[in-house]
């Protein structure tokens, strides 16, 4: 498989055509950003983290029955996905209250939701990623009414599933973002990636936090923070 030509640079990957029909090669970077882009670091072995984690819950959630773009893993920091057409809707799944949801609503951070609440947020880095609803997705057609449905079903059975990988190894799993894309076949595939990046993760008895918070709030480390997801994770740096 051959590296060819860059077709789009993120805040935290790149994105390139290979010679094969159908599959990009994916790498993921060192940097780190926060409070959409005003928040900038670099921070070396976050990438390569982030590779092995993602790679690791998409194997996992695929032996659940759960197909996403991930083909494999190709290195440290690279992996090869299918071509998916990227659905702009952020899909966020919340099992405890924190972040955005706390301030918005008023809620204790911590505090535990009587149910999961799933909400969607219109990817565009200009307007800040707003909170959206099912009429703002038909008016901008990002998605139609039954693929949302499909997109909450899926959302809540990850939910399920995560949570579950994440109670055996000690972690709360607090809320997360999936992102979607569009098969050739018109087929729903979860995207982007899973990792202390996308996720809240608090250690299940001293409720340390071990994603991205510690860089958002200076709380520490940022790579011994998701070190220790990897490596309770059964993960082993190569
Ligand atoms: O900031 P907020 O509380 O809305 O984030 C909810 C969850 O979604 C967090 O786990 C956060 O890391 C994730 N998220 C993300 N990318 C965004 C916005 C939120 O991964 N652009």
């Amino acid at each position: 498989m051959e590296k060819r030509q860059l077709l789009y640079e993120g805040k935290a990957k790149r994105l390139y055509s290979t010679n094969e029909e159908g599959i990009l090669w994916l790498e993921y970077k060192d940097s780190a950003t926060a409070f959409n882009g005003e928040k900038k670091a670099s921070i070396e072995g976050k990438g390569q983290l982030n590779n092995h984690i993602t790679s690791l819950l998409f194997e996992k959630l695929k032996a659940e029955g759960i197909d996403s773009h991930f083909v494999q893993k190709l290195s440290d920091h690279e992996q090869l996905v299918r071509h998916v057409e990227i659905i702009p809707i952020e899909v966020v799944v919340r099992n405890v209250v924190a972040g955005t949801l706390a301030k918005r609503i008023g809620l204790e951070e911590g505090q535990p939701l009587k149910h999961t609440i799933v909400e969607w947020y219109y990817k565009d880095d200009e307007l800040g990623d707003p909170l959206i609803n099912e009429d703002h997705i038909s008016i901008l057609s990002l998605a139609k009414p039954e693929e949302l449905t499909v997109l909450k079903e899926k959302a809540l059975e990850i939910n399920s599933i995560l949570t579950r990988f994440f109670n055996e190894i000690g972690v709360d799993l607090i809320d997360f973002k999936l992102e979607f894309g569009r098969g050739k076949d018109g087929s729903i595939l979860l995207a982007d990636e899973i990792s202390p990046d996308t996720c809240r993760l608090w250690d299940s008895k001293t409720k340390e936090k071990l994603d991205k918070d510690v860089f958002r709030r200076d709380l520490g480390s940022l790579t011994d923070a998701y070190q220790t997801v990897f490596t309770r994770l059964g993960g082993v740096s190569s």
